[in-house]
């Protein structure tokens, strides 16, 4: 099959193309490097030992869309292309708007007029909102966001639910992310936000290669065992592995189905903390700050639904997690600039 990755150029799109050339996949990427670089597909090549069909193109421009529609036949879409800052989209929250619900419904649109059926929306754990009890299961009721990027996520479930409702052909996959961390084991590609990390790993990574002084916990108060956040860590290369099957379910099927991808297993900020320095043999230095507005305390998937329905189950470990991560930022100290 050949898979156009909308934002493929990112986090989750780099490693999620290694893992389709693997299964044997051809792949298109479409991304206007808002927030990444092509020095990242240079890499999946390197990795891969294949070539990918490279666009600079922006999701919400029609044109630019039909030109990558237009030089090979895609058979699905995944849609990776947004915005992620939670922090930005709160102080500019029609910039976020703007961009996420645009790039969903230029999607739609070119792909009804080139005759494309099937999409997978990369979706999050945010949708479940705090008013829901974990772990979080598909067929829960969506809760409130406390943020415009979780609004938009939630939002684009919408129209894309809807879609799929009008058009009998279409088939929509939403699969609800939860932690992803870590990097693909070759420590050639990994997470390179830019600015100061927002998310707790990349933050941990940064102060282990001492481009950050130390770490502050967000809040120690909180009714868990040791008082800090529990969250589902994934290894980024087994949601990869993840975007394989559903890619594949899609091609299949019609409608519209949800997945969670985490492990089911939940650690606290401290585990991770913990976690990092065995597997580092670095010191992370931290201090207790206060909560940070917006978290909710516990957050983890009940993840059996992708096992029974797509086989597939996260293999990797928080060891694993913590390695990778840091092979990728000790080799990468200033990311994809070194
Ligand atoms: P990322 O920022 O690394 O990747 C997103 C990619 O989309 C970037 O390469 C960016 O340049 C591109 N992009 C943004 N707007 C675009 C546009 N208009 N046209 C073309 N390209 C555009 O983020 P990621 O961590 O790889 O996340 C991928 C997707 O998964 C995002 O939609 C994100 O919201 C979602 N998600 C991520 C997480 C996480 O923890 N990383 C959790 C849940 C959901
Ligand atoms: C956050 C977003 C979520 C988004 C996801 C991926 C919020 C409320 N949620 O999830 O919508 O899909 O990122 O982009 O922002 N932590 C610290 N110190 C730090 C950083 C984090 O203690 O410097 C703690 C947090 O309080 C949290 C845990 O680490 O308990 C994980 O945080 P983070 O990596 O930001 O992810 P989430 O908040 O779960």
């Amino acid at each position: 099959m050949r898979v156009l990755l909308a934002g493929g150029a990112g986090y989750i799109g780099s490693h999620t193309a290694v893992a389709l050339l693997e299964a044997g996949h051809d792949i298109v990427v479409a991304d206007n490097y808002a927030n990444s670089s092509a020095e990242a597909i240079r890499r999946v090549e390197e990795i891969t030992g294949k070539s990918v069909d490279l666009f600079e193109a922006d999701v919400t421009n029609h044109e630019d869309m039909r030109r990558v529609f237009d030089a090979k036949p895609i058979d699905v879409v995944i849609h990776f292309a947004g915005l992620k800052a939670v922090g930005e989209s709160v102080e500019k929250p029609v910039k976020y708007y703007r961009n996420n619900i645009d790039t969903t419904l230029t999607l739609l649109e070119v792909m009804a007029e080139k005759g494309v059926h099937n999409i997978v929306f990369s979706s999050s754990a945010t949708v479940y909102g705090d008013e829901n009890d974990v772990p979080y299961v598909e067929t829960m009721k969506k809760g409130s966001c406390t943020n415009p990027y979780g609004w938009t996520k939630s939002m684009m479930e919408q129209i894309f639910t809807d879609a799929a409702k009008a058009d009998p052909e279409m088939s929509v996959v939403l699969l609800r992310y939860f932690n992803p961390i870590g990097a693909h084991e070759s420590g050639l590609i990994g997470e390179d936000p830019q600015g100061i990390p927002n998310n707790l790993m990349p933050y941990i990574t940064q102060v282990a290669v001492g481009r950050r002084d130390h770490l502050t916990v967000f809040g120690d108060d909180y009714d868990t065992p040791d008082g800090t956040c529990r969250r589902d860590y994934i290894h980024v290369m087994d949601l990869a592995e993840g975007h394989v099957k559903a890619v594949e379910y899609a091609a299949e099927h019609k409608g519209t189905e949800i997945f969670n991808l985490g492990t089911g297993t939940p650690y606290s900020v401290l585990d991770i903390v913990k976690a990092f320095r065995k597997a580092s043999g670095v010191e992370i230095k931290y201090e207790i700050g206060p909560r940070r507005a917006g978290d909710v305390q516990d957050c983890w998937a009940d993840a059996t639904k992708a096992e029974k329905v797509l086989g597939w189950t996260a293999k990797r470990g928080i060891e694993d997690m913590c390695r990778d991560a840091w092979n990728w930022q000790s080799k990468n100290p200033n990311g994809y600039r070194d």
